[in-house]
């Protein structure tokens, strides 16, 4: 018997944009994302994806998220293809093209994870795949230049619904490179779904939010300012604090034209004084202040905006780690719900075919 399964979800059939979902959608994402928490990173297999493959087509680095995608798809059953290293492809020494190299991994692959350094590159993949006859892969956006990275986003929210139980009326205090960190991007368009929330960006040297991405009622100060005002907020409110990194690689490309070009150490002495210029530190004094209810997220890498003592630190407060343990079910569920298993989410025991294995703690 031949089984029909939806290609995408609720009518769309890749995952590109924050812009894309409803407040409902997101929250059913994090719905099933915490169905599928106890087999996450627990040895479990399912068989909801099996025969299935995932190509990672990275044409800009990653580390987590190129590898909650190969651990979620192996725990849902199914496999990946090697993923694309630029460097040591066809793309290098035979100048393939890289909508060829799309095209190609969309004959062998049903999933598609693409990160890419220009924005919108990743819709236009998409459209070249939509165009192709009798086929089935969807794309998941990892990151389109500086423009968006909503995966990033779902496993934030999903971190913040651990953390604080609520995506409404909170108070955003989003710090760092807003103009070129697409996370922030996708960040931001996802809080406007939800209710009642305050977004304050805290810019460090001029890399404000663009105005595209502005919500109503935004605010900007400077980042001096941010121990004041996370002090005086009402001492019940519920604040995350978002720090992101420096996207000097990126700011590194827009000042010099020929910055790809340059050798590795070259281009890591350019990094290194953007990173010093503008550099900034989430202290602990900030976070003594903070109200209870705060949550420090980082989406990672990191340079010195936390400092190694606050990232392994106990304190509740403190969740980038969680951050990265999370991702892997939210990739889970979202993997499987492009797949059009939104029906079989409901039961993920039915469709286990290896159990968890925990060790005694
Ligand atoms: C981010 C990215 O690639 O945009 N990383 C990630 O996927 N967690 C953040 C960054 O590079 O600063």
């Amino acid at each position: 018997m031949i089984e029909l399964l939806e290609l995408g979800w609720r009518g769309h059939r890749h995952l590109l944009s924050m812009d894309q979902f409803s407040r409902k959608d997101v929250e059913d994402i994090l719905f099933f994302s915490r169905k599928l928490a106890p087999y996450s990173g627990e040895g479990a297999v399912f068989s909801y994806l099996m025969g299935r493959w995932l190509k990672p087509l990275f044409f800009e680095t990653s580390t987590r998220t190129l590898d909650r995608h190969t651990s979620a798809i192996q725990t849902m059953g199914g496999g990946y293809n090697t993923p694309l290293n630029p460097e040591n492809s066809t793309m290098n020494d035979k100048q393939e093209k890289e909508m060829d190299i799309v095209i190609d991994a969309a004959q062998s692959s049903d999933i598609l994870a693409i990160r890419h350094p220009k924005s919108g590159s990743v819709s236009e993949f998409a459209k070249v795949i939509d165009n192709l006859k009798n086929n089935k892969a969807r794309i998941i956006s990892c990151g389109d230049g500086p423009n968006e990275h909503p995966t990033q986003t779902l496993l934030d929210f999903y971190t913040v619904m651990e953390g604080l139980g609520t995506l409404d009326s909170l108070i955003w205090l989003i710090v760092g490179d807003l103009e070129y960190g697409r996370t922030v991007h996708s960040l931001v368009k996802g809080i406007t779904k939800f209710s009642n929330n305050m977004v304050v960006g805290f810019p460090v040297g001029g890399l404000q939010l663009p105005q595209q991405y502005r919500p109503d009622g935004y605010k900007e100060f400077d980042l001096a300012m941010l121990p004041k005002i996370i002090g005086n907020v009402d001492f019940n409110s519920k604040i995350v604090l978002y720090a992101t990194r420096v996207q000097a690689e990126k700011i590194a490309r827009k000042r010099d034209r020929l910055y790809d070009a340059y050798d590795k150490e070259a281009k890591q002495k350019i990094q290194s004084d953007i990173y010093q210029e503008f550099r900034y530190q989430i202290t602990p004094g900030i976070l003594d202040v903070a109200p209870h209810q705060t949550k420090l997220l980082h989406p990672l890498p990191r340079g010195d905006e936390i400092s190694d003592e606050i990232f392994l630190s106990h304190d509740t407060k403190i969740s980038p780690i969680k951050q990265m343990r999370y991702g892997i079910q939210v990739t889970m569920a979202y993997l499987a719900l492009f797949s059009g298993l939104e029906e079989r989410l409901h039961e993920p025991e039915k469709y286990l075919i290896k159990q968890p294995v925990r060790f005694k703690s």
